[in-house]
């Protein structure tokens, strides 16, 4: 069938109506089964062994007296792993990550490479061998330190606007009548997702099925099947409930393993990360270190704006943390550069995780905009207001809806941002010296191909059928909704099951972009259903049963800048005798598209928000030079914000619209957090007089910098 156009829109009466998640009560019960959870006969379980090197090779596994153990069965690694195939481009247009494709080599690329996986009956038994295997190593000297003049840094990418290529840059600062020129450094994150990675693979009838937690069933599937030479009808990949992924949930070291050795075996094997083990298998956040350089008007209109980012990656694979990406789309100036570099260290390969290159990119150019502010004595958000672009600043593209202004306007007046006084340092309580910051935030809004299929059942009601992820963003609950009124029922006559990769091809939970991806295939199968039904007496016992796909009807989207939008506000309280920073309270006003389910997307706006406080303060995944491994790798050592570090967080949005597809969903899994971290850090200028470049701002930092005098006296270093 054909891809529904984008026309007049279904009557409405489920989405856009706060629903309480369809499988909440299963949830909250336990009646939900997690991957790691699910039992299944004759089960053997794998533990894998990861080097404790950071660079070299192996020599020996010694695997007999392991093998000797209690309920050992066997241990796989280099010298006896079945080949696999990783000469392929993937479904997001790389190669796989050889840190997936376990046991292929006796190279040791980073410190917690997977060098062995040992199964045995149980578990207990797997752990007790797998931390009695001695592995010998041909020890190499590595290099783990990002540093800003790296001699193996090389250019990813570097744009300039449409149109300002032959405007000089440094011309254009040097007649500028206020600079910026400023250094930003974040700290290598971790997703610290709630539920750590596990798969279970098997063998049933001829295929392959792997019950996994992913942001994707059908894109492990066809990964894993080209890795091990596999028709793609012989695997089919589960993926049910997921308790959390943030980006680290693809393909990963813990399905390729338990396919090999449930493959060894014949019989089912699972494999389960700890959370030690996620810190780095499971992808991460790089570091970044930024230069932001601005130069302005007298009137604060950008003359010229150059963004500059450089992070790691692994020695093995590339992965871009474009932290210069978010500048390319907020704001424009005469002059206007960007670009994004990267360094190979002996360290793991990053990933996506929530926002990336906009969560870090943000910190700094948000930071940035708030020295010039201070710098030109304009208001930060008039400030924001004067630079607002007709078009895409560097597409030249027209923008389909972009709605930061209004989000400013409805953020000050709910925040009280009018009685702000401007000056830093100046007010007090007790020992807290408070302040208030603000942020711009965008992310990209697209969509995907994806199908769906969606029964009429004799009975009256409808089963959807789509191999989308419900990551715990409520993506099973917003299609409930925009089935329902697609299918002019309400949500009660609507069953939608998602997570199996035999439902066929469908866009990932990944990049904003699922629900609407999602939303998009449902929506052209229901109204398509409903034509078939105008047209039918009787349906028959098994139900009558449409397929969209939605691979033509996509393309167009390219033609227009589409993006969320928001501004993010933040109160802070500093001691500076202690350091210690509270967040007293946030408030983020979002443009989002059509908001199909207020309470969930709340959920992820204040989520991201969250992890706002928690990347401005408390993240940062310490690397030991020496050993070139992490210190405490584990949710004791990597702190991340919780209910006590948290306050009143208010999420809401304006009116607005992405007016070319059925539904005009935005996505709001990641522009949450987007400028958030940079709103508190402003707010602790704000607080402080002290300018942060560095995050998080841990204690340590905020008494190393100038303690301001009485009020007003606050020193800026950066000043
Ligand atoms: Mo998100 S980082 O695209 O899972």
């Amino acid at each position: 069938m054909t891809a529904a156009t984008p026309g007049p829109r279904a009557v409405r009466g489920a989405v856009g109506v706060a629903h309480t998640r369809v499988e909440g009560r299963d949830k909250v019960t336990g009646a939900a089964r997690y991957a790691g959870e699910i039992p299944y006969p004759d089960l053997a379980h794998g533990w894998l062994v990861l080097s404790t090197i950071t660079r070299g090779r192996i020599l020996d596994v010694g695997s007999a007296p392991v093998l000797d153990m209690p309920g050992v069965l066997t241990v796989l690694h280099h010298g006896n792993a079945a080949r696999l195939k990783t000469d392929f481009t993937g479904q997001f247009g790389t190669p796989p990550d050889p840190t997936c494709a376990v046991f292929q080599n006796d190279r040791v690329p980073f410190a917690g490479w997977p060098v062995a996986l040992v199964v045995a009956e149980t578990p207990e038994q797997a752990r007790e061998a797998a931390e009695a295997l001695v592995v010998t190593y041909d020890r190499e000297p590595h290099d783990t330190a990002l540093v800003a003049d790296h001699p193996g840094a090389r250019l990813a990418d570097s744009q300039t606007s449409a149109g300002t290529e032959n405007v000089d840059l440094e011309e254009r600062l040097t007649a500028s009548a206020f600079v910026v020129d400023g250094r930003y450094t974040t700290p290598e994150g971790q997703h610290s997702m709630m539920e750590p990675h596990a798969a279970t693979a098997r063998w049933e009838g001829g295929r392959l099925e792997v019950v996994d937690s992913n942001q994707g069933a059908g894109w492990v599937q066809g990964e894993l099947a080209r890795m091990f030479s596999l028709d793609a009808s012989s695997v089919r990949v589960r993926s049910e409930h997921i308790g959390g992924g943030f980006g680290s949930k693809g393909l990963r070291a813990h399905q390729v393993s338990a396919v090999m050795a449930a493959t060894a075996l014949r019989r089912p094997v699972r494999v389960v990360l700890t959370r030690r083990q996620t810190f780095s298998l499971a992808g991460c956040r790089s570091p970044t270190i930024q230069r932001v350089r601005l130069g302005a008007a007298p009137d604060g209109r950008l003359l010229a704006l150059e963004h500059l980012s450089l992070n790691q990656t692994s020695t093995v694979h590339e992965f871009v943390e474009a932290g210069a990406g978010v500048a390319r789309v907020l704001y424009g100036a005469e002059a206007h550069r960007t670009a994004n570099h990267v360094v190979r260290l002996d360290v793991p390969s990053p990933t996506w995780m929530r926002a990336p290159g906009q969560a870090p990119g943000s910190f700094a150019i948000e930071t940035a905009l708030d020295e010039l502010a201070t710098r030109a004595g304009v208001d930060p958000i008039e400030l924001r207001l004067r630079n607002e672009p007709e078009t895409g600043p560097v597409s030249g593209l027209p923008f389909s809806s972009r709605n930061l202004a209004a989000c400013f306007r409805e953020g000050a007046r709910r925040f009280g941002w009018a009685d702000r006084d401007p000056r830093p340092g100046t007010r007090r309580e007790g020992r807290w010296l408070l302040g208030t910051g603000t942020a711009a935030a965008s992310y990209g809004a697209g969509a995907a191909p994806s199908t769906a299929q969606v029964t009429a059942e004799e009975d009256g009601s409808f089963t959807v059928r789509i191999a989308a992820a419900d990551i715990g963003t409520g993506a099973r609950t917003a299609l409930t909704l925009v089935a329902a009124d697609a299918l002019e029922t309400v949500p009660a006559r609507v069953l939608v099951r998602v997570g199996d990769s035999d439902f066929g091809p469908a866009m990932i939970a990944g990049g904003s972009m699922g629900t609407r991806s999602w939303a998009w295939a449902v929506t052209a199968a229901a109204a398509e259903l409903r034509e078939r039904l105008a047209a039918t007496a009787v349906i028959p016992p098994e139900g009558i049963t449409v397929r969209s796909d939605t691979t033509g009807a996509i393309g167009d989207l390219a033609r227009k800048e589409r993006h969320s939008y928001g501004a993010q506000f933040a109160e802070a309280a500093v001691d500076t005798a202690t350091g210690e920073v509270r967040v007293r309270r946030m408030l983020g006003i979002f443009a989002a598209g059509r908001i199909v389910n207020p309470l969930t997307a709340r959920n992820q706006l204040v989520g991201g928000m969250t992890w706002g406080i928690s990347m401005a303060l408390h993240e940062e995944a310490v690397r030991d030079r020496n050993s070139g491994g992490h210190y405490a790798p584990d949710l004791a050592g990597y702190h991340v914000a919780t209910h006590a570090d948290v306050p009143e967080i208010e999420a809401d949005w304006v009116e607005d619209d992405d007016p070319d597809d059925p539904v005009g969903i935005k996505g709001v899994g990641e522009v949450g957090i987007v400028g958030a971290a940079a709103a508190i850090a402003n707010a602790v200028w704000h607080a402080t007089g002290v300018r942060h470049r560095d995050l998080p701002i841990r204690p340590g930092r905020v008494l190393a910098a100038t303690v301001p005098g009485p009020a007003g006296g606050a020193a800026d270093p950066g000043a």
